[in-house]
């Protein structure tokens, strides 16, 4: 391809292939006048795969960079924008994540806005520069609609971190409404709780989605902004703790504390890179008013447009701004698992007022079983004579769900019910009193990947009591194994 080889000759490849020197002597560090400091700012079309080839810089008013660079204007035009850095360097995510769009989207314009010079600054410096990096990426766009009559409903920043609320600012400046802007964890220190204008919100483009994996709060701030700033917010695992990073893990990978924060902060990117390599296998949330509600496996439905896949494949939704969304998912790529929400109702039938029984569920599957799954409870209390309602996840795909053996964690079993005897000694517990019983006839499942409801019944219908270190099984009931939705009159 001769537009993609160096020629000093040929003055057009020359200005669009290498437009700006770069090091330490070209004096970028000692500007700091407006118009200059706009020259920092860089728009890496790719067209390779390999990063460490350099791309093809579009700039505005440069009509000869559009063909040089194959820019194509009718294709969807994807914009990639960083964060702060400390490095000066694009990080191994970037990589990652622009190889993720050019294979799922082999068409489209990608661009890496590099504004490297300006995030590589004390953190409110970086903050005060992400405006007019913003204005810089609207008069851009400006100027592809004049040019090229580029449609903005076509065009998706992708901002991460710092670079999401530079998103929002280009989103206000430009003339028109750009088509999707997806946040990657927008960073949360001097954005939370400030006014829509200045930083990401619903009206920046037609669909806002947002990713928050950082959430969580430490001396008053988190690393990740907290609010919901999209018209979908999605909180994976409730935004806090991403598993696969806790402080063990990361250490005896890294050995470095800040890798632990990177971890959690980075997550967001590397689910949206999921969610374009594995079109096939889509992660989906769903709404909920907050992480305590979603953990008790209240919010599966998908009635309403009230679930929406993650990442790349999330789907425009009427305007609902700041709906809040979320999931459970694995440590690693492929990220997806499987929710499943259970109701039960609990009898007390003997001695079980101060029972406070760990639960564990097995599921089996056409496909393969899962181990014992810990019935994790809200306050650590499954109410009885009431039907308690559970969120179970499984890494696994199963396939159709067959049987569910429930079981009663013995008193021996492990070390929390050790710490729950203890306890219960405080509350005079004797332990020569008769074995407490509790009975559970039937479990209705809903599963939130298929939405499939059904009910479960005792396997043996005389078997529907359950003590410490016991077990007791269901299956499909016989009567109604698919709880269909409500039949419609046949005329
Ligand atoms: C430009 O993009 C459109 C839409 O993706 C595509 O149909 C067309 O073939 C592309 N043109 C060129 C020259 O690649
Ligand atoms: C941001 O920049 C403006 C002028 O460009 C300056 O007055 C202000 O002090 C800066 N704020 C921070 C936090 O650096
Ligand atoms: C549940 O009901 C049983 C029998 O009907 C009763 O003995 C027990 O006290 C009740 N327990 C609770 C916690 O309500």
């Amino acid at each position: 391809n001769p537009n993609l080889t160096f020629s000093p000759t040929h003055q057009p490849v020359f200005v669009c292939l290498f437009v700006f020197p770069s090091g330490e002597d070209s004096g970028f560090n000692k500007l700091s006048t407006d118009s200059s400091t706009l020259n920092v700012i860089k728009y890496n079309m790719r067209k390779s795969l390999d990063l460490e080839q350099e791309g093809c810089y579009l700039q505005a008013g440069k009509k000869e960079c559009l063909e040089e660079c194959g820019f194509n204007a009718t294709a969807k035009t994807i914009f990639i924008i960083h964060g702060w850095t400390m490095s000066g360097m694009f990080e191994s995510w970037m990589h990652k994540l622009v190889s993720a769009v050019m294979q799922r989207e082999s068409d489209a314009n990608i661009v890496i806005v590099d504004w490297l010079m300006l995030a590589q600054q004390l953190y409110p410096d970086a903050v005060n520069h992400t405006m007019s990096v913003g204005l810089h990426i609207a008069n851009m766009l400006n100027w592809l609609q004049d040019e090229q009559q580029l449609p903005l409903a076509n065009v998706h920043l992708i901002g991460y971190s710092l670079g999401a609320h530079v998103a929002g600012y280009a989103g206000t400046y430009v003339r028109g409404t750009i088509g999707r802007i997806t946040g990657l964890d927008p960073a949360g220190p001097m954005f939370e709780g400030v006014e829509e204008q200045k930083r990401l919100s619903p009206d920046d483009a037609d669909f806002v989605d947002v990713l928050h994996t950082y959430t969580r709060e430490a001396l008053g701030v988190s690393i990740g902004i907290q609010q919901p700033i999209g018209d979908i917010d999605i909180y994976p695992n409730g935004g806090e703790v991403q598993p696969g990073c806790a402080l063990g893990d990361v250490l005896a990978v890294a050995g470095n504390f800040m890798e632990v924060m990177k971890c959690e902060h980075e997550r967001a990117v590397h689910l949206f890179v999921d969610s374009l390599m594995n079109k096939d296998h889509m992660s989906f949330a769903y709404q909920c008013t907050g992480p305590d509600r979603f953990k008790k496996g209240i919010c599966l439905s998908c009635r309403k447009n009230r679930c929406n896949n993650i990442g790349y494949n999330a789907k425009k939704m009427r305007k609902r701004r700041n709906s809040k969304m979320y999931l459970k998912t694995r440590a690693d790529t492929p990220f997806g698992g499987y929710h499943y929400q259970m109701k039960m109702h609990v009898f007390n039938r003997k001695q079980s007022d101060n029972a406070d029984p760990t639960f564990h569920v097995k599921l089996y599957g056409a496909h393969k079983d899962t181990g014992n799954i810990f019935i994790a409870v809200h306050d650590n209390i499954i109410g009885l004579n009431l039907t308690n309602t559970f969120l179970v996840f499984t890494e696994d795909d199963i396939g159709d769900l067959l049987k569910i053996r429930l079981s009663w964690e013995g008193e021996a079993d492990s070390w929390s019910s050790v710490w729950k005897n203890i306890k219960k000694s405080l509350w005079a517990w004797n332990p020569k009193s008769p074995k407490p019983v509790l009975q559970v006839r039937r479990i209705r499942v809903k599963a939130g990947e298929t939405q499939k409801k059904f009910t479960f019944c005792a396997q043996d219908s005389e078997k529907t009591e359950i003590s410490p270190g016991d077990s007791v099984t269901f299956v499909k009931c016989r009567d109604g194994w698919e709880v269909k939705p409500r039949k419609r009159y046949v005329t």
